[in-house]
């Protein structure tokens, strides 16, 4: 049974454990990161909001300062990312329009926005008119708006395709195969098993393995995260040339009581999400998901109409009880999660790496990610 060793081993290679990765080998830690499928799960189907404040949910001020702070990180990590491999990382710094259709969604948005405003939040209330001033295809039934400078997107397919450079170009051994197991000794991790049956032993193994991270033999079933996979179904609209820019900023709307986002790409894509189902690790689009979608989009952009279909997708996110992830120590030496981000992945992405990279320099968990350790479930 072949056998090789690493100072770590990350276990996933979604946007949360290849920028782990790639920020380890940049200190000169040599990683290794183990998936069958690199990019391929849930950062392959995100919409990639960087939406702290259009996000924010009553009662999450943790979570909402940790989204600030990547939302911060940003800017940087995406310019060092370029500098590093010569490829765009896929920022759009466009800020976000959130408007509602008709007055109880008006309603519902005004109280959000007094509550965003009350944590300081950066956010300026708009008239129907003032809202389709800036977004001009918007439907005439758009009651009002919030306009939110400080939210953005990112493409995460092109961030996913960037960040694969970069942990190739930082040295990280990229292996194609599932971790099977974790190896214990005792109370400490010591290694991996993979489909193959070779073994790798490690340092410090980092699961940031998404939904899938509760499922890793060899891990106590009283250590495991509470994870589970939140499914949502996507879609990727392509703008006609004659109609680009169908959109400029991110669009998130309030329709008739059901959500819908639209996300613009510079390329002339428009990405519309996303249900939120449970229904465990089915990643099947159902007609019902994809009729929600179309339906609640063209009520606030009629336009939707003429655009071309052009994907149809569903991904998991992770998520957690209180909906933060869960980052640091297992309560099994030398284990750390990286996991749970549910609707926060691609904005989290910054802070997770540093978070965790810290982690490991220092042997403490840094200030800013203590409110999200596992030890807060009992774990
Ligand atoms: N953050 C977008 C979503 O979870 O659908």
């Amino acid at each position: 049974m072949p056998e090789h060793t690493s100072d770590v081993v990350v276990i996933g290679a979604g946007l949360i454990g290849l920028s782990v990765a790639w920020r380890l080998a940049t200190d000169g830690v040599r990683v290794t990161v183990c998936d069958p499928t690199p990019g391929a799960q849930t950062s392959n189907v995100a919409a990639g909001m960087l939406a702290p404040v259009t996000e924010v949910e009553y009662g999450e001020d943790d979570l909402l300062a940790l989204n600030l702070a990547s939302v911060n990180a940003w800017p940087r990590f995406a310019a060092e990312l370029e500098e590093f491999t010569g490829l765009p990382a896929g920022l759009h710094q466009t800020g976000t329009l959130a408007v509602a259709y008709d007055v109880d969604d008006a309603a519902a948005l005004r109280r959000l926005a007094e509550y965003q405003r009350r944590l300081g939040l950066e956010v300026e209330e708009l008239t129907g008119r003032d809202a389709r001033r800036r977004e001009p295809l918007l439907a005439t039934g758009v009651s009002g708006g919030v306009w939110v400078p400080g939210d953005h997107s990112v493409d995460n397919r092109q961030a996913v395709t960037t960040l694969l450079e970069a942990v190739d170009r930082s040295g990280v051994l990229l292996l194609r195969r599932r971790v099977t197991r974790v190896l214990t000794s005792g109370t400490t991790a010591v290694g991996v098993q993979l489909d193959n049956g070779d073994t790798m032993h490690a340092g410090q193994i980092v699961v940031a393995a998404g939904p899938w991270s509760p499922q890793l033999d060899g891990v106590p079933e009283e250590l495991r995260p509470p994870v589970r996979p939140v499914k949502g179904e996507l879609l990727r609209l392509r703008v006609p040339e004659a109609y680009r820019p169908a959109l400029q900023h991110t669009v998130r709307a309030t329709a008739r009581g059901f959500s819908v986002y639209l996300v613009p790409r510079p390329g002339g894509e428009l990405v519309v999400g996303a249900t939120t189902s449970e229904l465990g690790y089915d990643t099947r689009v159902l007609a019902g998901g994809a009729f929600a979608l179309l339906r609640d989009a063209r009520t606030v952009l009629p336009i939707t109409d003429e655009l071309e279909l052009v994907e149809t997708i569903a991904g998991l996110r992770p998520a957690t009880p209180d909906n933060a992830p869960v980052l640091g120590p297992s309560g099994l030496d030398r284990l750390l999660w990286a996991t749970g981000h549910y609707r926060n992945g691609v904005l989290l992405t910054p802070v997770t790496a540093q978070v965790i990279a810290d982690t490991i320099r220092t042997g403490s968990v840094p200030e800013l990610g203590k409110p999200f350790l596992a030890s807060r479930f009992g774990r």
